[in-house]
């Protein structure tokens, strides 16, 4: 029997596409709201007898994890023979240290919730910063995909006579990989945060680069203060207008615009998050992670 794919609210266009790569079936839910807040559930396909899998980004995760919970239990008790779960964009992975006194890595909760949730994790470039790989934190089969090549592959097509930046030594990871696709060169800044909204980039080298046009790449972009900072120092040293590329548009409200009034040449995102300015398709790419890992949890 097919596999059968439920989308979470928000996650639709992704996983019509995720079908389509895997031949497999999408199933319907509804999922809404009572007057008090409380989540209703149900499923409208039955999973009995079939591997479910559900699709649901995390960029919100507050919100979703419990209708997230919720399904994953529901579509069980229906009969399911297991639930994996596609979260193109894994959450809480940036809290992975005590940065205070008394503070929570959440990560590590997270982490724990979402192994007792579902049989195993599809994600896209989790922030693995100071964590070598999600199995120090995740219990159940969690395989990361990359999309490095699917943005190096755009470049390609896209741009010419470029320089990739990276805004931060942690970027260093994605802008080297993405720019031995593009076949391009790199540079990497050096950023200082000061608190939640408040980001300095130092020591920008790009002005030996002006004739390229420079083009930031970086995993998230949240605030956008990162990207906004990096912009600025690159226009300080005369360079042309840079193009923007994140693979997760998490985006907070406002971000994107401000990121816009940057006088940027071009804002570009993986559809790992969906968001307007979505270009670089990763339904290919995370279809074939599937495959790999399910062929590990036959
Ligand atoms: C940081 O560790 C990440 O790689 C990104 O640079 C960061 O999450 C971007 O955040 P923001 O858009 O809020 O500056």
């Amino acid at each position: 029997m097919k596999r059968l794919l439920y989308a979470l609210p928000g996650n639709e266009a992704l996983t019509a596409k995720l079908a389509s790569e895997l031949d497999a079936d999408v199933g319907e839910l509804e999922i809404r709201h009572f007057p008090d807040g409380e989540v209703y559930v149900r499923a409208l396909t039955s999973p009995e007898g079939r591997r479910a899998i559900l699709v649901a980004t995390l960029a919100r995760p507050d919100q979703v994890f419990l209708p997230l919970a919720f399904t994953a239990d529901l579509l069980r008790d229906l009969g399911a023979v297991d639930v994996g779960l596609v979260a193109p964009y894994l959450a809480y992975m940036r809290q992975d240290q005590r940065f205070k006194p008394g503070e929570a890595i959440t990560s590590v909760p997270f982490a724990r919730m979402i192994s007792k949730t579902v049989n195993w994790l599809v994600t896209v470039d989790p922030h693995l910063h100071r964590r070598q790989n999600l199995a120090e934190i995740y219990s159940i089969p969690a395989l990361p995909v990359h999309a490095a090549a699917s943005i190096g592959r755009w470049l390609n097509d896209n741009l010419d006579n470029i320089v990739l930046v990276g805004p931060d030594s942690e970027s260093r990871q994605w802008v080297k990989a993405v720019a031995d696709i593009a076949g391009a060169p790199f540079i990497v800044l050096e950023k200082i945060r000061r608190g939640d909204r408040d980001v300095e980039i130092s020591v920008p080298d790009a002005d030996r680069w002006r004739d390229r046009t420079p083009v930031l790449v970086d995993d998230i972009i949240s605030t956008a203060r990162t990207m906004i900072e990096t912009v600025e120092h690159l226009k300080q040293a005369d360079m042309k207008p840079a193009v923007c590329i994140g693979v997760h548009a998490v985006f907070t409200p406002g971000a994107f615009e401000e990121l816009k009034k940057a006088a940027v040449a071009d804002i570009v995102t993986c559809n790992s998050v969906p968001h307007a300015s979505n270009i670089i398709d990763l339904s290919a790419l995370i279809a074939a992670g599937i495959e790999t890992l399910q062929i590990g949890t036959r």
